[in-house]
């Protein structure tokens, strides 16, 4: 893998977010990203399998009077991966055979009248190293979704053709003379399809392998410093600029901006005592609800309630960050909350430096919600290796039933995958983004409770027994099995 190939993965999650606004334009070559957790009903739209035999994953921001660049977006999510969102032909055979894909975002601005979002796909089905990115640009004064190149000047294409010619060469594998050519007769057919800009000002561009390098060079990344940029971009260019460098932390677009949502509450969450319950002596089940906090996730919440259940939420980092008082209702239920990764990608394929900032950074966020960090990893598709327990930290927690309720999406089959082979110990697959999957859990808890179950949380039904970090768990074959 080239060098320039790891700055590029290191940025996809590593980079600032919280750098204060500079003075003026730097060097710093670390591109701007943001978590505008200030904008109001942000909704992160998400589908994925949990199936290790044909992982895929997505998401996308929908960010609510954007609805042209919301548009787009899934728009390119769906042309990457038609699997995405559909209600049939969603798992492991077919086209959907083999499948390994993961398709993360990144905001690269949002506040004031401009949004942009990155999209990377990682798809480790093919050739090559099969990463392919794409930034998506949103005017809110003209309320269009528009291409990376819509942040050039109309008259400044040949210049920034030669500006990425010079940025480039030199580089390994690039081939310098046919490079401009290569840029120039590519521009407007969008291979120039990522740009985006450093924390410092300067015009980046991340190029897909075998596009401006020979293909064993990888991804290439060309930079032009930011005072050459300005003179080149567009209106809508100086102003996604502007904040790159002094981010506005306010978003502007609409007739009625919406107001930012209120400060979230500092203070830990205590949670309720729980019962007290000796798996060792009664029926217990732990049910686990994955890949949220979604929408679905507060009507779960309150059919938990309604049956004094608890359980356990493995969340996705980025949900649980634009949906902070969710996770905090979850906790101050008294329900658990685990890890599952910030972008629920197959872990086994990441580096051990991606590992664990996929891991600190979903921790962070439930920290900053809770005021608690999660003791436990659920590593997406239940993929794993000594490369993954190594860099967990925690207990590794899988499931004994598995709903395969992200395949079906149909509630009665759901409920009775759960009903007809549970037993005392068992932990229990279900994901609560699906709403055919929240349905099925009023059913799953009368006829286990009429059954004498108890519903508690992964931690409860290990008792007093230690979990150790890095280790497996998928049931407790000790507790009681009075069936
Ligand atoms: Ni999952």
């Amino acid at each position: 893998m080239a060098a320039a190939t790891l700055v590029v993965v290191a940025c996809l999650s590593a980079c600032s977010e919280s750098a204060a606004p500079q003075d003026s334009f730097g060097d710093s070559e670390e591109i701007r990203t943001v978590t505008p957790t200030w904008i109001s009903d942000l909704r992160i739209v998400g589908d994925s399998s949990d199936d290790e035999s044909c992982s895929w994953s997505a998401s996308y921001p929908a960010v609510p009077g954007a609805d042209a660049l919301t548009a787009t977006l899934r728009s390119a999510v769906e042309t990457r991966l038609p699997v995405f969102g559909r209600s049939e032909n969603r798992g492991c055979s077919g086209e959907t055979a083999n499948l390994d894909v993961d398709i993360d975002f990144e905001f690269l601005a949002a506040a004031g009248d401009v949004i942009g979002v990155q999209l990377t796909t990682f798809d480790y089905s093919g050739a090559g190293d099969g990463i392919s990115s794409a930034s998506y640009w949103f005017d809110g004064r003209t309320r269009q979704s528009v291409p990376s190149t819509a942040l050039i000047a109309e008259d400044a294409t040949d210049r920034l053709v030669t500006a990425f010619a010079k940025a480039l060469s030199g580089k390994a594998g690039v081939q310098g003379d046919g490079l401009k050519d290569a840029l120039g007769s590519e521009f407007r057919a969008g291979k120039l399809n990522d740009l985006s800009f450093t924390t410092g000002g300067a015009l980046v561009a991340d190029l897909d392998r075998g596009t401006a390098a020979v293909p064993p060079a990888g991804r290439v990344r060309a930079v032009i410093p930011a005072a050459e940029a300005t003179a080149l971009l567009s209106d809508l260019g100086r102003r996604a600029q502007e904040q790159a460098v002094r981010p506005t932390n306010r978003l502007t677009i609409g007739d009625t901006p919406a107001p930012p949502p209120p400060p979230a509450p500092t203070s830990p969450v205590t949670p309720p005592p729980a019962a007290e319950v000796n798996c060792q002596e009664v029926k217990c089940v732990a049910l686990t609800f994955d890949d949220g906090p979604g929408p679905f996730t507060a009507q779960l919440l309150d059919t938990l309630a309604q049956h004094d259940a608890r359980a356990t939420f493995f969340v996705v980092g980025q949900n649980a960050t634009y949906n902070a008082a969710l996770v905090r209702r979850v906790a101050e239920a008294g329900h658990e909350i685990g890890n599952h990764s910030w972008s629920h990608p197959d872990l086994t394929k990441q580096t051990e430096e991606q590992i664990r900032e996929q891991l600190s950074r979903t921790e962070q966020a439930v920290k900053t919600a809770t005021g608690h960090a999660p003791t436990l990893v659920r590593p997406p598709y239940g993929a794993m290796n000594d490369k993954v327990r190594a860099n967990a930290g925690k207990p590794l927690v899988l499931w004994s039933v598995d709903t395969e309720d992200w395949k079906f999406h149909d509630s009665a089959k759901v409920a009775q995958t759960v009903i007809s082979t549970v037993k005392p110990g068992d932990i229990v697959l279900i994901h609560d983004i699906h709403q055919t999957s929240v349905a099925a859990v009023p059913a799953i808890l009368n006829a286990l409770k009429e059954r004498d179950y108890h519903f508690v949380t992964t931690s409860q039904l290990f008792g007093t027994t230690p979990l150790a970090a890095g280790t497996t768990y998928s049931s407790n074959p000790a507790a009681a099995d009075r069936s």
